[in-house]
This record gives structure tokens, sequence and C-alpha cells, in this order.
């Protein structure tokens, strides 16, 4: 069966925009996000408080929240990988953090400049500083489907360190495939190995990239496999700058569209996403690669 209703994690301020080669404004990207939860979603991941040579697209972290009227009953959920960014994020009134780990050894290094091991070591002080705090801690596990450098990546080893990440204290993981390439039978697959090692699909939240025009399909499977939330991209922006052949994260419009279609609620106002991403796309100079954006745009 699938659920009654689902929720959005939307990513396009922080997964979209860390990987334009355009700087976008800051007050372009306080715009973005009041119009994403006016458009009626209600988490909406701002941005990262990760090393701002690593991430330039979002060095103005600090600027972006000051610049932002942060409305109550909205989540603003950020990227932070270490203490240092746990320290930055809560000098900022944060009340929402991500750490981001991976399945493969070759991302970890890449992504994280640490070994798998090595980046659960940094991660552990940041959730348990942040519990402490009383702030939301989600879990990205990165490579859950596919690797650039490693091919295949067994579902054992997903399984592993997602049950290492949840130990850690999150209370949400969220299965990333940072590069598109899964396909529903190794979805179902990993959510119900996943079970199997007591994680259990309502403490998860997937992370489909569309590089492969895979995710609409993948989100489907893993609905049905009883996860209710999904992380999404208006527009379909994004991409990961440290995951070669990253593409943009699953369209919120096109996940809108067909939740709509289902009749799963999601509360969302596809009209104004669209509207959004229509925006959007003047200010980074080229189109929304969605497919329901094309649909709904008049010529
Ligand atoms: P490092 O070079 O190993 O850092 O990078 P370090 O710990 O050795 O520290 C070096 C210097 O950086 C120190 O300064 C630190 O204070 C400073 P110094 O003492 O030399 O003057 N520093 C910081 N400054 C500001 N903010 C910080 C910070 N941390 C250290 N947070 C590090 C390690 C983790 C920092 C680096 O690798 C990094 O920032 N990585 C982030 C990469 C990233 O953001 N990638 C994209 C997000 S992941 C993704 O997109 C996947 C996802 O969407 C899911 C999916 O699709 O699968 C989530
Ligand atoms: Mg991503």
């Amino acid at each position: 069966g699938l659920p009654d209703r689902v929720t959005i994690y939307e990513v396009g301020p922080r997964d979209g925009l860390q990987n334009e080669k355009a700087v976008v404004p800051v007050d372009v990207k306080a715009e973005f996000v009041t119009r994403l939860a006016a458009a009626g979603l209600r988490t909406i991941e701002t941005t990262s408080f990760v090393h701002p040579k690593w991430v330039p697209q979002l060095a103005d972290a600090e600027e972006l929240l000051g610049a932002l009227s942060r409305e109550p009953g909205i989540r603003y959920p950020v990227l932070v990988p270490n203490e240092r960014g746990l320290d930055r994020a809560l000098a900022h009134g944060v009340t929402e953090i991500a750490i981001f780990g991976s399945a493969t050894e070759s991302f970890a290094r890449r992504n994280l400049n640490r070994t798998v091991d090595e980046s659960l070591a940094m991660f552990a002080p940041v959730v348990e500083r942040a519990r402490a705090e009383g702030i939301w801690v989600r879990g990205y596990v990165s490579m859950a489907c596919g690797d650039p450098w490693e091919g295949d990546v067994p579902i054992e080893q997903v399984v592993s360190v997602a049950a290492r990440m949840m130990a850690l204290g999150v209370s949400q993981l969220s299965l990333g495939d940072t590069i598109g390439v899964g396909t529903p039978g190794q979805v179902t697959a990993l959510i119900e190995g996943l079970d199997a090692a007591g994680v259990t699909a309502d403490r998860l939240a997937v992370h489909f990239h569309d590089t492969y025009g895979q995710a609409l399909a993948n989100t489907l499977a893993a609905l049905r496999a009883g996860v209710t939330v999904v992380d999404a991209s208006t527009g379909g922006i994004g991409g990961c700058p440290y995951a070669e052949s990253a593409t943009g994260n699953l369209a919120t419009e096109d996940l809108v569209w067909m939740l709509d279609g289902l009749g799963v609620e999601t509360g969302v106002d596809l009209d104004a996403l669209v509207a959004t991403s229509r925006w959007m796309a003047e200010r980074l100079g080229r189109p929304s690669p969605s497919r329901v954006v094309q649909a709904l745009s008049p010529e």
C-alpha cells in the first residue's frame, strides 16, 4: 500500500545551489527559501556549515540565516560535518542539523577528507552535543546505490554504515543515491535489509538524484516499502561537487505531480512551486530540468 501523506524534505537551497557555477546572491537565496515555504513546504534544508573553501557556493551560510525571517512551524535544517560547523550553526539559532556520511571509502575521502571510520568519529561529538542542546539530527548515507569510483556497493555495506549512523543517535536516516544509478528492486532490497538490521522504514528518508531517470520509480518503491519522507529539490537543480557524474535531485514538482495523482497528501501547491522554479531558472540563466516544470510552463 501507499501512505496517506508524505513529508517532502526540500533540499533545493542546499543540494541544488551547492552545485551551481553561478554565485547566487544571498537575497535571492533568502527569497527562494521564503517562496518554498509559501508554497507549502515545511522542511527546507537551507544551507551548509561546511568549510567555505570546499563549497564556496554556500560560504554565505551566516548571511543567509541572518537575511531569512524564519517562520514558526517550518524547519530549516543545515548540513554540519564537524564541531566547527556545529558551533557556527548554533551561533545562528539553528534547531535542526544533518550530518552526512558515506557508504564507501572513496567518497568519504573525497567529500570529507576522512575514512569512513574517521568520519563517524568526527560526527559522534556533533550528534552528542546537538542532542544535548535539543537539536534534531538527521544523518545521510551517500553512495547507497552505487559509487562512481567503486561501482556497485553491496547492500550489507550500506546497512552497516547506516546502522552505525543510527547508533550515533540520529533521529532520521536519509538514503542517498548520490549519482542516481539505483533502480527500484535495489531500493526495495536495501530497505528490507535495513529493516532486518533494526533500522525500520519509519526512521528512513530517501534521497534520489535523477541522473538516470530512475528517481520517481525509486521513490514509489520506497513508499511501498513504508518510507514516508522523500527528499526533493525544487526545479530539479543540484548535484554534489565531490561526486563524479552527480546531477540534480528528483524535482519536487515531479514528485508532487505523482503524489497528487496517487491521492497522497503533501500540503504543497504545485503551481506556486512551478512559478518559483521559473523565477529561479531566470536567475540561474538556464531552464529547469524538471519535466513537470517544462510541461506546465507556456512557451
Ligand atoms: P579538512 O580540510 O579535513 O578540515 O576538511 P580540518 O578538520 O583539517 O580543518 C582545517 C581547517 O578548516 C581548520 O582551520 C578548521 O577550523 C577549518 P585552521 O585551524 O586551519 O584555520 N574548518 C572549518 N571552517 C568552517 N566551517 C567548518 C570547518 N571545518 C573545519 N565546518 C571538512 C574537512 C569536513 C571540513 C571538509 O571536507 C568539508 O567541508 N567537506 C564538505 C563537503 C560538502 O559539503 N559536500 C557536499 C555535501 S554532501 C552531498 O551533497 C551528498 C548529499 O546530498 C546526500 C547524497 O546525495 O548522497 C548530502
Ligand atoms: Mg544529494
